[in-house]
């Protein structure tokens, strides 16, 4: 089955389908692999490294006549390029087609019987993930968006000392806390800035504050959350007092990212003309969604603008800008799609699978777009660039590791049941032997049978410690399990030291070594830990 990998032909685009890297996947998936002699070029991949992994240099029209077209953007259809011709009636084209924008193509699609997959249509499920390109390209454009911005600033992002006198810290606002948006906040905080963000989805809070951001607040309780972790719009009241706050931050901040979005939305207007013309002159905004109208009311889409001295990016092709790494995870995407389409041998466009069914938009001239409504996935299912912890759901103990599930604080469940049948038992064992009532047992039996008692109790009561306690308090929890250690090992080293029998000094021994671990490997977390406050 052969496979081709036009030159994009889309002004200004430096992006190809796939790095030699991915493609070499295609070629391990079957398929014979043609691609467009300088198809490459502009993201550094060179036709010899093509060749070097199997596939084949051509023509434009080689590529094109393939069994199964890979594309980034949608092929044209315009005086100066007719590539839709070009693509056989019975292949499969996948690439960008964003058909609720652009009817005309999907009627071509359409009249010209070509099955037509659509990366920007992939669902956002779980499954998903690995063919999501939306996110591995949202991810680019916001680092990206903070390069830009660095590039226009006139100052350092991280805080410097010199001996020419001090520098302050970038203040970086980003609004939107998507896969871009945290992308950006990673990407500012790495230069060292101090971050602020904004989102209508609380969900995004811990996420935003793992990266090292600021999560900003307003008054008004009100959930942002859509469907399927997407936003949904807002009520005056709330975008009122998202503005008040916005003014605020207008007079502090350095740069402005902004990426806020709502699917099949234009984007909502948030950085208005005033809060420009307060920002002090040399600040950048960078506008991420300036192809869907833009956040700022200053933007030109894929222009830069100056106004009152304020810098506002509206570029709309930033994983372009970094077209080595995009066309490499975009081919991955790929890569991940066509092994959902059975690869070569047994390729196969299943709607029973809903990640095609998700992304089909024509077939055998029949428009399959959109896709039969779905049940909504929860919002943990949206990707993110780097993968955060999430809040602590209750009940903590629950939460600590999935293997522990029937371990809640209640005590029920198979653990707790039995541990409440070891205290039980001890209890019973103390009164009956060990609280100094005469009985028939000797003196050292006596004492025995105690520090069993104690031992049993001990255990009970660490389980239910340890599993009650919410995540957020296992650090401190940490410092008196330490310290907890340091009094083992006193005992343990008088007991191995003192006369006593061997089995008593071999427990000692062993004591020892367990509490020993607990504090090392305690010191150990404690210091990775703190290692990430000190970046
Ligand atoms: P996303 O849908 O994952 O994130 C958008 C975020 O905006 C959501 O977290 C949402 O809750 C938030 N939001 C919506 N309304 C808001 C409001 N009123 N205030 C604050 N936050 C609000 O989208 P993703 O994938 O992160 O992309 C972000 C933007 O970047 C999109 O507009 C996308 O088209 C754009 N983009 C631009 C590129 C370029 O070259 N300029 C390249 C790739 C993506």
């Amino acid at each position: 089955m052969n496979l081709g990998i036009p030159k994009e032909s889309h002004p200004g685009e430096r992006r190809v389908a796939a790095s030699p890297a991915a493609a070499s996947r295609f070629v391990e998936l079957g398929f014979d692999v043609t691609v467009e002699a300088g198809a490459g070029d502009g993201a550094s991949y060179p036709d010899s490294a093509y060749e070097a992994i199997g596939a084949k240099i051509g023509s434009k029209e080689d590529a094109f006549s393939a069994d199964v077209v890979l594309k980034v953007r949608a092929p044209r259809d315009e005086d100066d390029a007719r590539e839709l011709d070009l693509i056989r009636e019975d292949a499969t084209l996948i690439s960008y087609v964003f058909p609720a924008q652009n009817d005309a193509l999907v009627a071509s699609l359409q009249a010209r019987k070509i099955t037509a997959l659509a990366m920007d249509c992939v669902p956002r499920i779980t499954r998903a993930q690995k063919v999501d390109s939306l996110s591995s390209m949202a991810n680019i454009a916001g680092y990206r968006a903070v390069i830009e911005a660095a590039n226009e600033f006139g100052s350092f992002f991280t805080g410097q000392f010199t001996a020419a006198g001090k520098v302050p810290p970038a203040k970086v606002l980003v609004i939107g806390a998507g896969v871009a948006g945290l992308s950006a906040i990673g990407a500012a905080r790495g230069l060292g800035a101090i971050v602020r963000a904004f989102d209508t989805r609380e969900s995004v809070r811990d996420q935003i504050k793992s990266l090292g951001g600021e999560f900003l607040t307003v008054e008004i309780e009100e959930s942002g959350e859509g469907g399927g972790g997407y936003a949904k719009t807002m009520s005056k009241e709330f975008i009122d007092a998202e503005m008040a706050l916005f003014r605020e931050q207008a007079k502090e901040v350095d740069i402005v990212i902004t990426t806020a979005l709502i699917p099949g939305k234009p984007a909502p207007k948030l950085w208005l003309k005033d809060m420009v013309e307060t920002m002090k002159p040399g600040s950048v905004v960078v506008d991420l969604a300036a192809e869907q109208g833009g956040n700022c009311d200053l933007t030109e889409p894929g222009a830069r603008a100056v106004h009152d001295g304020v810098v506002i990016l509206g570029y709309t092709d930033m994983p372009s800008r970094m077209a080595t790494v995009a066309s490499d995870l975009y081919g991955t995407n790929l890569g991940h799609l066509l092994d959902e389409l059975g690869g070569a041998g047994t390729f196969n466009v299943d709607l029973d699978n809903d990640i095609i069914r998700g992304a089909i938009i024509t077939q055998e001239g029949e428009v399959l777009w959109p896709p039969p409504a779905a049940p909504e996935p929860s919002p943990a299912a949206k990707p993110t660039p780097k993968p955060a912890p999430e809040p602590a759901p209750k009940p903590a103990a629950a939460a600590v590791t999935p293997e522990a599930p029937a371990a809640t604080s209640e005590g029920g469940g198979f653990s707790g049941k039995v541990l409440v049948g070891l205290a039980l038992t001890a209890l019973w064992l103390w009164l009956r032997f060990g609280s100094g009532a005469s009985n028939s047992v000797g003196e050292t039996e006596s004492e025995f049978l105690q520090h069993v008692t104690v031992f049993i109790l001990a255990c009970f009561v660490g389980w239910q410690v340890i599993w009650s306690v919410t995540a957020a308090l296992h650090t401190p929890l940490m410092s008196v399990t330490n310290a907890i250690s340091g009094i083992i090992v006193v005992g343990g080293l008088v007991l191995a030291t003192d006369d006593v029998p061997q089995v008593a000094a071999i427990i000692g021994a062993i004591a020892i070594l367990f509490a020993t671990i607990n504090i090392v490997g305690g010191f150990m977390v404690t210091r990775r830990m703190l290692r990430m406050f000190n970046k």
